[in-house]
């Protein structure tokens, strides 16, 4: 029989990633409708098949910062009905991003049973690489130390370790070593997940385990110095935390999208 009883469920997550999305719906970036492959992504999520509590949105939400790109992101996510979080990303405009998603507003902790979710703000305006303003890290230290006995997970956009590929590893969180240095003390992170990177990546870092997610779109190709993209479909990652404080993750890819990966593009 399952046991409902928020302290003793397992509760699933899905963090969906970058999802670049434009203007409008037939906006194409590296030949990828990022739109119709996005909604293709969540289509999938409500197909019942996995039946997440949340979905996590970590960042890249917009492919550069048009309110339109929230409105079209926050409609899909309505119609899907299921709670959804979200943070910023590099290529998203944070007050516009906050008046597009209203809907659903943006969550530094949430509270899943005896789980605590953290939201970290990577973004830097201007910049495409990521660092953590001292408020963040305070901010962090302090959910940490409140409660030193609960499993902690955090979300993020940038990675805070490389993952292989010399162009997006110049672009991690510039301060990590101050944020390792937190995450080490409390001993009670679990695992971080972040965006940005395109790809799936698994590492250990400050103690804990770190993931990457494949995009909503397209994906970078791994192990590469420089620019390249990837024949990989568009994907997800699924995260089940489950009571005894272990975490199960794993990531999806769509069969197919009808969508073909511009190899020319030199950016994005
Ligand atoms: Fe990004």
């Amino acid at each position: 029989m399952q046991n409902n009883k928020a302290s003793e469920k397992t509760w699933r997550l899905v963090q969906i990633t970058d999802p670049h999305i434009g203007p409008s719906r037939d906006y194409c970036l590296a030949g990828v409708q990022t739109y119709e492959t996005f909604r293709q992504v969540l289509a999938e999520l409500g197909s019942q098949k996995l039946a997440p509590d949340m979905i996590y949105a970590t960042g890249d939400i917009a492919a550069n910062g048009a309110p339109e790109a929230y409105e079209l992101f926050a409609q899909q996510m309505q119609f899907l009905e299921i709670p959804y979080g979200w943070l910023p990303g590099n290529h998203d405009q944070l007050t516009i991003m906050e008046e597009g998603l209203s809907s659903a507003s943006y969550w530094p902790m949430l509270e899943m049973g005896q789980w605590r979710v953290i939201s970290l703000n990577t973004s830097v305006p201007g910049k495409v690489g990521g660092a953590l303003a001292q408020s963040e890290l305070d901010f962090l230290e302090q959910v940490l130390n409140a409660e030193p006995d609960k499993p902690v997970i955090v979300f993020l956009h940038h990675p805070p370790l490389p993952v292989g590929c010399d162009w997006l590893d110049r672009q991690r969180i510039a301060n990590a070593d101050e944020l390792e240095a937190i995450v080490r003390a409390s001993g009670n992170v679990k695992a971080v997940f972040s965006g940005h990177v395109h790809q799936d990546f698994a590492g250990q870092w400050a103690g804990c385990d770190v993931h990457t997610a494949p995009s909503t779109c397209f994906q970078f190709l791994p192990n590469s110095p420089e620019f390249a993209l990837s024949d990989q479909s568009p994907g997800y990652r699924w995260i089940d935390l489950r009571p005894d404080g272990s975490i199960d993750t794993g990531v999806e890819f769509l069969k197919e999208t009808g969508q073909v990966v511009d190899h020319k593009a030199v950016g994005y």
